[in-house]
């Protein structure tokens, strides 16, 4: 069947608002619609491609996923080279760089474009007519590897240009990398799965990008900055500075550089290095530096390269962020699902803003790999500014004491066996929920704010509430009195009620919330929605035979078997009928319409959002956009220059917001 105008065109429209809301989700960091939604439009768009294949375009948001393994990667020869940076530390550094570029150009003051360094790999993307065709590491800077399938799993590489105009042809450059807390999360996940823990962003996102399998590559959480243009034949190219340059790509929803500023001589240069400095902790991703350009192109040019590296441009680095302190101890930590973590104990030390009295082994190979001894005197690091590691033992200085790290063969929480599976990095306690840790972790996940979300059970509390053993699994939590919390250290009557209240709150949620409290392994946020979708109830997902689960799309054997063997366990089935028993369980969708049934107008131009972000953003609420005022109409948002909607609305009285007072509405409905 050859498919209708209609379906074609209905392809086009999903193609371009997939890759929208990529852009709103992944680069803006403010997503208009939830994902289950998400879902759905690609679902949609999938079936239609596979229904008519012909559909299927290259750009499609489908194929990011899914080309098949390579047994090489070809090369690719950079038409312009990819070069490196030449390094200033000090600032004696960055005055000779200024001082050079000035005499060169027989200018008393120069311009410079100003970025980050980004901590990842440097990466070129050739978009041709706007379309995404090849993308590929920067490799020795003449020729690198192609590695477009990998790229194309990344969700803030455009796969299109979002413009109706777009250049014939423009070679993107710029860095991929992971941030912190996506890294966070993968490394916590690889724990859990028994595999091996990434040492920091920018290994684990090189090893993402050199996966011959792209499967894999779409798993890990990449993201992509740029920094520069390459080759381009483009009419509209601003040809004068390189600042314009980057604000024309980000006219294509290319992410770029964020922090990037504008400013004159040494002064200007110095300024921003501290003020990037001081922010470097708090940002979302690693920097090494800030790189400084000279904005004017043609300048640029003037002033050329010297062997690898320009003339025109410097890479002012941080100092790194290391101490040497003394190992005190190596100890083990136990975690939820009981993996014991060896934990070196420090000399407490400052490092980079903060002091650190511990830093993570990983597991019992990296001790090894790494030799660490206890006593040994060792450097450690902020590892790419994340959790602190030991990066080496200073062995010419090890003390003649100096003692070996044993994995304790019972755990050091409740003396339960601990066993280390074939091919695993991981040893556990295999004491499951007896274990007074895992029982801890257990409880404070399940009351986590993105599972059950009981405010103000934290750490401390649970830890008491367990040592006293007045609970033993998250159902017995909501058997807690007023009175026996406000008994408790550091709590008093009124943080008692809180908790009282907070667990009371917590009991009307969906099944996906719940199924992912329960901590089940492998069974994450997106696995637990997924689960709730197909089952519905929480008595169909308890009852489920291997089959049932492998209906549910997403999830595979492992995962299968991870839910099977939970309820297998009687006091896992006897604890999550207890907790059914208190639990109201809301649909998903009710939660989140709190616009159901209103109807909006839009008139003028708001400040900030787009007509088309606020209509999604209420469409997102389950509201309505209408297009004219009458006494339906529930509310008017009205910018700047409104039209005679805004003098209809103020006749009939009806409610009239700013952008300021629409996002403060659609903020409370969507946290309610
Ligand atoms: S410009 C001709 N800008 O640093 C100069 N590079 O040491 C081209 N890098 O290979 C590079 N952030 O991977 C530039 N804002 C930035 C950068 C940046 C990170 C990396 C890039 C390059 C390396 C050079």
């Amino acid at each position: 069947m050859v498919a209708t105008g209609e379906v074609r065109a209905r392809a086009k429209e999903l193609r371009a608002l997939i890759e929208r809301h990529n852009y709103l989700y992944y680069v803006q960091d403010q997503p208009v619609i939830r994902d289950h939604e998400y879902d759905q439009l690609f679902r949609e768009l999938a079936a239609i491609e596979s229904e008519f294949p012909e559909l299927r375009t290259a750009d499609s948001p489908t194929q990011r996923v899914g080309a098949a393994p390579l047994d090489t990667f070809e090369a690719v020869r950079h038409e312009i080279p990819m070069l490196s940076l030449n390094n200033a530390f000090e600032e004696a550094d960055v005055e000779g760089f200024d001082r050079r570029v000035r005499d060169a150009l027989g200018l008393a003051d120069v311009e410079y474009a100003v970025e980050p360094k980004f901590d990842g790999l440097a990466i070129s993307l050739r978009y041709k007519e706007g379309v995404f065709v090849q993308g590929a590491t920067r490799g020795d800077g003449t020729v690198g590897e192609n590695v477009t399938a990998n790229l194309r799993t990344v969700r803030t590489i455009p796969l299109r240009l979002a413009a109706r105009e777009v250049p014939d042809l423009v070679e993107v450059r710029g860095e991929v990398l992971m941030f912190k807390e996506d890294f966070l999360r993968m490394n916590r996940q690889q724990q859990e799965h028994g595999e091996k823990e990434f040492i920091n962003p920018r290994n684990a996102a090189a090893g993402a990008l050199r996966q011959l399998d792209p499967s894999v590559t779409a798993k890990r959480p990449l993201r992509f900055i740029a920094y520069a243009i390459g080759v381009a034949k483009a009419n509209d190219l601003p040809r004068d500075l390189h600042s314009r340059q980057m604000d024309y790509l980000a006219r294509f929803a290319i992410p770029v550089a964020p922090g990037r500023a504008v400013v004159r001589g040494l002064r200007g240069l110095m300024d921003y290095y501290r003020e990037i400095g001081a922010k470097r902790a708090a940002l979302p991703y690693d920097i090494d530096g800030v790189v400084y350009k000279v904005n004017d192109l043609a300048c640029q040019k003037q002033l050329g390269f010297v062997s690898r590296a320009p003339r025109f441009a410097v890479a002012h680095k941080y100092p790194a962020e290391e101490a040497v302190t003394r190992v005190l101890d190596i100890t083990v930590q136990v975690g939820r699902t009981g993996a014991l973590t060896p934990v070196a104990r420090l000399e407490p030390v400052f490092v980079g803003g903060v002091t650190l009295t511990n830093a993570t082994l990983h597991n019992e190979d990296e001790v090894r790999r790494k030799d660490v001894r206890i006593g040994d005197r060792v450097v450690v690091r902020r590892a790419g500014d994340v959790i602190p590691e030991v990066a080496r033992v200073l062995l010419e200085q090890r003390p003649g004491d100096a003692r070996e790290f044993v994995m304790p063969a019972r755990c050091p929480v409740c003396g339960g066996s601990v066993e280390r599976a074939e091919g695993e990095a991981v040893s556990r306690c295999t004491a499951g929920l007896t274990c007074p840790a895992q029982r801890k972790q257990a409880i404070l996940h399940f009351a986590s704010r993105r599972a059950m979300d009981v405010e103000g059970l934290g750490e401390k509390l649970v830890d008491q509430l367990v040592d006293k053993n007045w609970i033993r699994t998250p159902a017995d939590l909501y058997q807690l009195s007023a009175e026996q919390l406000a008994g408790l250290d550091r709590m008093g009557a009124k943080s008692a009620n809180n908790v009282m209240a907070a667990l009371e709150k917590s009991t009307h949620t969906t099944l996906a919330r719940f199924a992912h409290a329960l901590g089940i392994r492998n069974v994450g946020e997106s696995t637990a929605r997924d689960l709730a979708t197909h089952f519905g109830d929480i008595n169909a997902l308890m009852n489920a035979n291997e089959e049932d689960m492998l209906r549910v799309p997403d999830v595979g054997p492992v995962v299968a078997r991870s839910i099977l063997e939970f309820f297998a366990v009687p006091s896992n089935r006897e604890v999550v009928s207890t907790l059914a028993g208190y639990i109201r369980f809301e649909p998903e969708a009710q939660r989140h319409a709190g616009l159901a049934g209103k109807s909006f107008v839009l008139t003028g131009t708001l400040p900030n959002l787009s007509r088309e972000e606020a209509s999604m953003r209420i469409q997102a609420l389950g509201g309505k956009v209408a297009s004219s005022v009458s006494k339906k109409t529930d509310y008017v948002v009205a910018g700047m220059d409104p039209g005679s909607k805004y003098a209809k609305a103020k006749e009939l009285g009806l409610a009239i917001l700013d952008e300021d007072r629409f996002l403060h509405l659609l903020d409370n409905l969507s946290t309610q």
